[in-house]
């Protein structure tokens, strides 16, 4: 930066091309004049200073994100003090908790509006307000295709819940009421209290779901000022963050510092790394296999298990542990997580961030502040913190999330000593989740604890954006003889608020030719953790003669499109395994977005 707010010498903004285009007055004068129509002046629009958009995610109908209307504020400020103009302009709302049939419909088309707004418009760089699951990748994959300089906003996470004297965490509060309302011990109005009690304040989920994952890895990327993620949405901090972002961006656009410099294979690996001692969501694979896949970085399910399986779990929060969101903040957040892996070598520190600066020079000091809630590194809640990935005759690959197997779990179907970390069960299969809900308590069905529940037709194309549902509770009455889980396996996604150690994310769906859709209830499956395998215990012929009646059939039939988007959506979208992304899109990469301004 020469002069605040002025790019280098030599350099054009791409506003210009709106703005102040000498070779077509004709078309600046019709952008400036509606531009000024709300009282921009001629003079603004034409100093010659940045541009700077505020993609808004917030709104009535995300509430996760609604405090970003008022974070906005500040942005604004700190983008006027360091000489940009900011324009504040609507994303397509996406609520994890509120959108149907299933949020993950509109991550990609959220996506394909924001490109179309940063491409289309005289925006010379962008602040990105993250929060809400989907939300986080949304921004972040459009800000890799436009490759525009962009710096992302966490909105924070809320305040702790509290029930009677203990921590309540969003969404794991509402699988644990679920079992206690089955099982007789809370009637309807004790179960909506305590799941509401876990909501105390404006922000995003206090648990490590999706929210906090993908915010901390938003962070672990580079794309965040460091130490922003786990700032609870109504500290003042939150504001002052705000701020300071917004006077970043502007200093940003005068670097040229775009996603593209930040967004390498060196900060997928560590956010890879983070992800692990964080405890993440199982959302986190495919949502940073969309965002690699669009900023042109190599990235591989693989990748996991050989970045991450290994990695202990340090942040003891809910699932895996017992705090939450404030109490994150409190030990040192993302930064102390990335200063402890450090000291094991295990963090790519030359992976450039949002302020300029390797991610190693930005975190090296960080402390942990409270070790019961992060831990150090040679006292972990596990040794191994990542997911293992899977594969078999069921599909090609899918996840597990070890951090969340329980003793009790891990006693029952793991601790056998013939075969340590192998299973085996009959199959109960569902097609889709009405199908779960209607017959998981029909005793008809004979369901014991030497079961495992399978879901399928719940993909990105089975049920439009793949459904967060393979968590399955068992039957009340088997919940009831003291039995809280049973193994599950789905080609759906789960909620990253869930402490269920399912077998997920699997690839190909049966919508897509997976095995998953030729599984019979009663059949049986071996589960084998050592080996990486899932399998169906059926000779091979069977399974050919199983694969031909489906193909007779026309496939694995799945319910039709309720929306024009959830057509378009199913005749393009990928497999979870390679980040469920609009299959074709990612050829648009570093796109030219000068319109032709030097
Ligand atoms: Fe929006 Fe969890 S539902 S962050
Ligand atoms: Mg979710």
């Amino acid at each position: 930066m020469t002069d605040l707010g002025k790019p280098a010498q030599g350099q054009q903004l791409r506003s210009r091309a709106w703005f102040d285009n000498a070779g077509n007055p004709d078309m600046t004068a019709l952008y400036l004049e509606r531009y000024m129509n709300y009282g921009l002046t001629r003079e603004e629009l034409q100093s010659g200073k940045p541009i700077i958009g505020i993609a808004q995610t917030g709104s009535d109908l995300s509430p996760c994100n609604r405090h970003h209307i008022t974070l906005a504020e500040r942005v604004r400020d700190g983008i006027r003090e360091a000489g940009g103009i900011a324009i504040e302009f609507p994303v397509h709302p996406i609520q994890e908790t509120g959108k149907r049939p299933t949020p993950g419909l509109d991550r990609n088309l959220a996506y394909l509006s924001l490109v179309e707004t940063l491409y289309g418009y005289p925006i010379d760089g962008v602040v990105l307000t993250i929060g809400c699951d989907k939300t986080t990748p949304a921004c972040l994959m459009a800000a890799a295709t436009v490759d525009i300089p962009a710096i992302a906003l966490s909105v924070g996470p809320m305040l702790n819940g509290w029930h009677r004297g203990e921590r309540t965490g969003s969404g794991t509060i509402v699988w644990k009421a679920r079992k206690m309302l089955a099982a007789g011990e809370i009637d309807y109005a004790g179960f909506v209290e305590l799941v509401a009690s876990s909501a105390p304040s404006t922000g995003y989920c206090n648990t490590m779901g999706t929210a906090t994952t993908m915010n901390s890895l938003a962070e672990a990327l580079g794309m965040q000022l460091p130490g922003s993620a786990a700032i609870p949405a109504p500290h003042r901090e939150r504001q002052q963050m705000s701020y300071l972002t917004g006077k970043r961006i502007v200093e940003m656009v005068g670097e040229d510092l775009r996603p593209s410099k930040i967004l390498t294979r060196d900060a997928f690996l560590n956010a890879i790394t983070v992800n692990s001692a964080l405890g993440g969501s199982t959302n986190a694979p495919i949502h940073l296999a969309a965002i690699a896949r669009h900023a042109g970085a190599e990235l591989s399910l693989q990748d996991w298990q050989e970045y991450g399986h290994d990695v202990p779990l340090l942040v003891n929060l809910q699932p895996a542990g017992e705090y939450l969101g404030e109490d994150f903040h409190h030990a040192g957040g993302v930064p102390a997580v990335i200063s402890e892996l450090m000291k094991q070598g295990l963090i790519r520190e030359e992976a450039l961030t949002v302020n300029g600066q390797p991610i190693g020079d930005n975190c090296r000091e960080a402390e942990i502040i409270s070790p019961e809630v992060i831990r150090p590194f040679d006292q972990p809640l596990r040794s191994s913190g990542g997911f293992i990935v899977l594969t078999g005759n069921l599909f090609d690959s899918a996840i597990m999330k070890t951090s969340v197997i329980s003793d009790a779990f891990r006693k029952a179907y793991l601790e056998n000593p013939d075969d340590p970390e192998a299973f085996e069960g009959r199959a109960i299969v569902f097609d889709g989740p009405e199908d779960y809900h209607a017959r998981i308590d029909d005793e008809a069905l004979g369901i014991t604890e030497a079961d495992i529940l399978v879901v399928r037709g719940t993909g990105p194309i089975g049920y439009p954006g793949a459904a967060e549902v393979v968590n399955m509770r068992p039957p009340g009455y088997l919940i009831r003889r003291g039995v809280a889980e049973l193994p599950c396996i789905g080609d759906g996604r789960q909620s990253g608020t869930s402490g269920s150690p399912s077998v997920l994310n699997a690839s190909p769906e049966a919508a897509a030719g997976g095995n998953l859709a030729i599984l019979k209830t009663y059949d049986r499956l071996r589960v084998d953790l050592r080996r990486g395998r899932v399998d169906i215990l059926i000779p091979e012929e069977e399974i050919a003669r199983r694969r031909a009646d489906i193909e007779k059939r026309g496939g694995y039939a799945y319910p039709q499109s309720q929306t024009p988007w959830q057509e378009l959506q199913r005749n393009v979208v990928g497999q979870l395994d390679t980040g469920a992304i609009l299959e074709g899109a990612e050829k648009y990469q570093r796109i030219d977005t000068t319109y032709g301004v030097p």
